[in-house]
């Protein structure tokens, strides 16, 4: 399985830094085998290798230049970071960003060889609609995307299920990445209000590769907790 953690705005620096030495050291005392990521602040990126692999939550389509309060390949460089987030409903919604400009960054970073989780998901609107609404808008969120990149893993996060506590059905989960199987080859992780109490029933779903947890991810208890549960 795929564990991601998405930090978001929370940790600083050290403790971060802390958080991914605990992290590695009870992965390799326990003998944990997923595959993970951490994914801290920019003024918290660090150099890390396996088990515990870290990313970037964003980064802007060019080496450097001026773009205020950016950050560019020669920041991620310099912690020999090559994995980045990419299409969070959080940037597109709250930080305006359009899927021309995620596209953009998808087509940069991906000339690149970066590894890049390109997130998806609809708002509750959408979802009432029912399946073909959601498949439409999703498709969308595809659009300009290099489906066959060797180095994607797409993540599902219903914007409704993002920090509410309200986690989508098991049910729903299968059927949107069902869906989802059917047109991508990439792994597939789902996101929304994972945490320890519900990881094995999602994790049991077919086409659910992996997740990508927000609340649940910030305490290295509770991540942790979830890898040894599946
Ligand atoms: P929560 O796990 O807090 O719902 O956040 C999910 C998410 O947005 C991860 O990217």
């Amino acid at each position: 399985m795929i564990f991601a953690a998405n930090f978001k705005m929370n940790h600083t620096r050290v403790s971060t830094w802390n958080y991914v030495h605990d992290l590695r050291d009870r992965m390799v005392e326990a003998g944990v085998e997923h595959e993970v990521y951490v994914f801290p602040p920019a003024s918290a990126l660090m150099g890390a290798h396996r088990p515990v692999v870290v990313g970037a939550q964003n980064a802007y389509p060019a080496m450097q230049g001026a773009f205020t309060g950016e950050i560019g390949m020669e920041q991620l460089d310099e912690f020999g970071i090559h994995t980045l987030l990419i299409g969070h409903s959080e940037r597109r919604m709250l930080l305006g960003e359009s899927q021309e400009k995620v596209a953009e960054k998808y087509a940069f970073f991906k000339a690149r060889n970066y590894e890049i989780i390109y997130c998806v998901g609809e708002p509750i609107e959408v979802r009432e609609q029912g399946d073909a609404a959601v498949e439409a808008y999703l498709l969308e969120e595809l659009e300009g995307i290099d489906i066959h990149y060797g180095r994607l893993i797409v993540a599902y996060e219903p914007i409704w299920a993002i920090g509410t506590g309200r986690t989508a059905t098991p049910e729903a989960i299968a059927s949107t990445h069902a869906m989802l199987r059917r047109h991508i080859e990439a792994p597939l992780l789902y996101g929304g209000s994972v945490n320890p109490a519900n990881i094995e029933e999602i994790a049991a779903v077919e086409n659910v590769d992996g997740v990508l947890v927000g609340g649940a991810s910030l305490e290295v208890d509770s991540f942790f907790e979830m890898m040894t549960k599946v």
